[in-house]
């Protein structure tokens, strides 16, 4: 396995390992991003067993003992399992995640105490500027959240866009088919009754990067991106609430 190095946005790099074996045969990327600054951070740990991979193509783009922050979507081995191993090489470094994640897991699973983020609230990494957002159960998980980096409109959205394959790094094409497609295969989303509403309430950063977690970077029109995943989502939560509801045979 290899780690492919992108940079996505201005000062934002998509750091890619590809790994075949899962869902065959198209595989299955995961992508950690680097945001530089005076306080760069990386969102995403990627998995622990990964971690040395990571930090050698890290270590391509900055010191990995440079990092000041370490952030992430919601608690799972892809998002934060590696979190203590960047923290153990990156002596200044402090996670930090919303409140909800902070309770639940980040307050005991981190090796140093995280940084406690509100919804909307913004750290300054000098240069860049990241907000956290809130999406509770978007796609899944209590403590979901995405974070916007609000100097080049880059959407750092997590699993949110999940899709199978890695044939480019960056795409202007359509990202909601191949989203549409992974959902039915892997049916990952929790489909609580809000999520189309939090999709959309997203579309109104006017994101011009979508940065996923599992597939391409999109630059383009993000919110339309935004809203016609939200409408899908929208679609499922009705056609499964219609079946939740349905009397059960005699
Ligand atoms: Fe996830
Ligand atoms: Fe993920």
């Amino acid at each position: 396995m290899e780690t492919r190095i992108t940079e996505i946005a201005d000062g934002i790099y998509r750091l890619s390992t590809y790994v075949p074996d899962i869902a065959p045969p198209a595989g299955f990327t995961f992508n950690q991003f680097l945001v530089l600054g005076d306080e760069p951070l990386m969102f995403h740990t990627g998995l622990r067993k990964m971690f040395g991979l990571n930090r050698a193509a890290l270590a391509r783009i900055l010191p990995p003992e440079r990092l000041r922050w370490i952030a992430y979507g919601h608690f799972e081995a892809d998002e934060c399992g590696a979190m203590n191993e960047w923290l153990a090489v990156a002596p200044q470094a402090t996670a930090a995640h919303g409140q909800t994640g902070c309770l639940v897991s980040l307050n005991d699973f981190s090796d140093r105490p995280p940084r406690v983020l509100a919804d909307g609230e913004v750290i300054d990494l000098g240069g860049k500027r990241v907000r956290f957002i809130d999406t509770p159960h978007t796609p899944h998980g209590w403590d979901a959240g995405v974070l916007f980096e609000e100097t080049t409109g880059t959407l750092l959205c997590g699993d949110l866009f999940t899709q199978l394959g890695d044939d480019r790094a960056v795409t202007d094409g359509d990202i909601v088919g191949p989203a549409i497609v992974a959902e039915d295969m892997f049916r990952y989303a929790a489909l609580a009754p809000g999520m189309g509403r939090t999709i959309r309430s997203l579309a109104g950063l006017a994101p011009r990067t979508l940065a996923l977690m599992h597939g391409p970077s999109f630059t383009g029109n993000g919110a339309a991106a935004l809203r016609a995943l939200a409408d899908d989502y929208d679609r499922r939560i009705t056609a499964e609430m219609a079946e939740a509801l349905r009397p059960l045979a005699a």
